[in-house]
């Protein structure tokens, strides 16, 4: 199996389970046009945030990484019309880029885009004292993805679910020379966080498909 095959795989899944999005489409085409990196969820992954934000009928969302918005617009897209997604992104020209996709799908009221390092924008969060959040999506610097979940567990109830993207890497996650790499240790320190919190049951998938081999956890909030 190969790269090739799970390109092929996914465009399968892609055409016949998401197909032609003009809001998507363009999110992606105009993310591209501006150089953000390719590094968007892909379309199924996209959609399988969207089903668990509606399978836990969720209505208010973080996301933690927003890049141009694609997966923003998907997990707005399952708590439309009455909810809300707030998203944290470092970079202000990839949060431009998003505000303008996230409008021409329809969500500039929804959406709350955050400009700042995550670290500095989730203190605030807590102590607006909104209700919990029922989904928090961490995408952001692989390094964080622990400190991003430990903020995640504050800032939710027991049902709430917590999705880490990016944790496998290739299998990094795993591989003796990758010990030093701080994107590998951020995602071994999650998971030896996991080891030993009671406070959510949790697994990792891993998962092929067009970006590569990679895998993501799960986490949900006792
Ligand atoms: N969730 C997006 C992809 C996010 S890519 C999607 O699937 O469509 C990771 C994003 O995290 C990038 O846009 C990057 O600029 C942002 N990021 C990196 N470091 C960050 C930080 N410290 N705080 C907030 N965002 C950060
Ligand atoms: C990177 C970030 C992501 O969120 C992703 O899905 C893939 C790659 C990165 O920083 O390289
Ligand atoms: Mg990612």
């Amino acid at each position: 199996m190969s790269q090739d095959t799970w390109d092929d795989v996914d465009r399968y899944i892609d055409e016949h389970l998401v197909g032609a999005d003009p809001a998507l489409d363009a999110a992606l085409e105009d993310s591209t046009a501006a150089g953000l990196p390719p590094i968007a969820v892909t379309p199924a992954q996209g959609k399988l945030l969207y089903l668990l934000a509606r399978s836990i009928g969720a209505r208010a969302i973080l996301e933690i990484g927003t890049l141009g918005g694609y997966s923003t617009i998907w997990l707005a897209r399952a708590v439309a019309p009455a909810g809300s997604v707030v998203t944290l992104e470092a970079d202000a020209r990839y949060a431009a880029v998003a505000s303008t996709n996230i409008a021409r799908a329809g969500f500039a009221e929804l959406v709350d885009v955050r400009v700042g390092a995550a670290l500095d924008s989730l203190p605030p969060l807590a102590a607006e004292q909104r209700d919990p959040f029922d989904l928090v999506f961490i995408d952001a610097d692989k390094p964080n993805t622990p400190e991003y979940f430990k903020a995640a567990l504050e800032l939710t109830r027991p049902g709430s679910l917590i999705v880490a993207d990016n944790v496998i890497r290739d299998g990094a996650i795993v591989d003796p020379a990758e010990r030093e790499n701080p994107y590998v240790l951020g995602a071994q320190r999650l998971h030896e966080l996991l080891l030993d919190e009671p406070r959510v049951s949790a697994t990792t998938i891993q998962t092929v498909g067009a970006k590569g081999y990679d895998g993501f956890t799960l986490a949900l909030v006792n």
